[in-house]
């Protein structure tokens, strides 16, 4: 696991970098995706390399990581319309190379078919993360299996009281959440995950230096041969 550790403003600059030779070599790429706060500064150094002619998404394919049930599709609240006011509607993918894990009560085999679209798009090239207080990854809360594949998810009360900023109150947080797996997230090829502020330090700290245990979810990632964090000094202060 690859450990660096830089102001927020320097760790987006280049946790975007990764993206910049992924897609030169690779146009077609398969991009894993987050939302939540964190990856925000990404997103916007992305938007700005993009206008700036050095980077193209245009062949690109997308899979993020979760969304919430019971939100339509265009719900201000929901991670699709996230990513399209934060990425999508900024650069040049086209808005059919964009998917979304989705869970559905008359069709129960759509969210596993989540992880066979990915494998037939070729496995994830780059997944992004960041990570819950929790340690959780995606919306994978601690307990979930390490072979765990897309799947719907209870949300704890941690994480949608954590999630509540974001809406008017707790109680309009989904109770429920669709995310890929442990093992969906653990077979993409590269991951880089970014946390920044004192409130990730001990998430962190267990994630890397703890047991490896479906207790702290993002402990798992100490079992991926090509990891990286980027963290800022808060983040990394209990390492
Ligand atoms: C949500 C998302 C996660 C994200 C986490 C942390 O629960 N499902 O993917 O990592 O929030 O969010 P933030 O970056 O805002 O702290």
């Amino acid at each position: 696991m690859k450990i660096i550790i830089d102001t927020p403003e320097k760790l987006y600059k280049l946790a975007a970098e990764n993206y910049v030779s992924l897609l030169s070599e690779k146009p077609r790429a398969v991009l894993g995706f987050a939302t939540g706060s964190s990856p925000v500064g990404i997103y916007d150094e992305l938007s700005a390399l993009y206008r700036e002619g050095k980077i193209s998404f245009e062949e690109a394919v997308t899979f993020n990581l979760d969304e919430y049930v019971g939100l339509d599709t265009d719900d201000s609240q929901s991670y699709r319309y996230f990513m399209f006011k934060n990425l999508f509607d900024r650069i040049d993918i086209p808005a059919s190379s964009v998917n979304f894990p989705s869970y559905s009560d008359t069709d129960p085999d759509r969210t596993a078919q989540y992880d066979k679209n990915i494998a037939n798009a070729g496995g994830i090239d780059l997944q992004l993360l960041g990570i819950g207080v929790n340690g959780h990854i995606g919306f994978n809360e601690p307990g979930t299996a390490f072979a765990s594949v897309t799947h719907k998810v209870k949300l704890t009360d941690s994480t949608r009281k954590a999630n509540s900023r974001f809406f008017a109150g707790i109680d309009d947080v989904p109770e429920y959440a669709v995310s890929m797996g442990i093992k969906t997230v653990m077979n993409a090829k590269k991951i880089i995950l970014i946390a920044c502020g004192a409130i990730k330090a001990e998430a962190i700290a267990k994630a890397v230096k703890g047991e490896v245990t479906p207790d702290m979810p993002a402990s798992v990632l100490q079992l991926h041969p090509d990891v990286t964090l980027y963290l800022d000094r808060d983040a990394a202060s209990l390492l």
